[in-house]
């Protein structure tokens, strides 16, 4: 797959081990994470890491910062984004399998390197479920594109 990675000054190690363990499997990464440790601000790379998703070049984005959270919130900004922080397996997975999301992210000084790993290859071999899971998709993409959604208002 083509993967989209970026991280903040908090997660350069983590990205570059990140990057390097998913090249060993076969996948394209194009980076637009820092690379030095001269502090910066998330939204940049969340931001570009998203466009990159949401405009097709990229099959799906893995985000790093301090905790996650803040490089999170930028990349959900990006209509089309669906973003998920998350600290264990099981919830990546599920994210993939329940939600569809497009770009999974950790905190470097909340996981380990061990952890992320596990985190990163639970998204990736999931698959997303379909079905009444797709209904639920598409109410957060209606909300997404037009600030409304019709299901909450009748
Ligand atoms: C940077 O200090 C830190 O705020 C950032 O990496 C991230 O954790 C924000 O959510």
């Amino acid at each position: 797959m083509v993967l989209a990675i970026g991280n903040d000054h908090s997660a350069v190690e983590m990205k570059k081990e990140i990057q390097a363990y998913l090249e060993s499997q076969g996948h394209t990464l194009i980076n637009v994470g820092v690379d030095t440790t001269e502090s910066c601000h998330y939204p940049v790379q969340g931001y570009k890491v998203a466009k990159l998703v949401a405009e097709g070049k990229a099959e799906g984005g893995v985000l790093i910062c301090g905790t996650g959270v803040g490089i999170s919130l930028a990349a959900n900004k990006v209509e089309g984004i669906r973003a998920c922080v998350c600290s264990e397996p099981y919830s990546a997975k599920m994210s993939k399998e329940h939600n569809n999301t497009n770009i999974i992210a950790f905190g470097a000084r909340v996981v380990g390197i061990e952890t992320a790993k596990m985190i990163v290859d639970a998204w990736l071999n999931a698959k997303f479920e379909g079905g009444r899971h797709q209904t639920r998709v598409d109410m957060l993409d209606e909300i997404d594109r037009t600030g409304h959604l019709k299901a909450a208002e009748e």
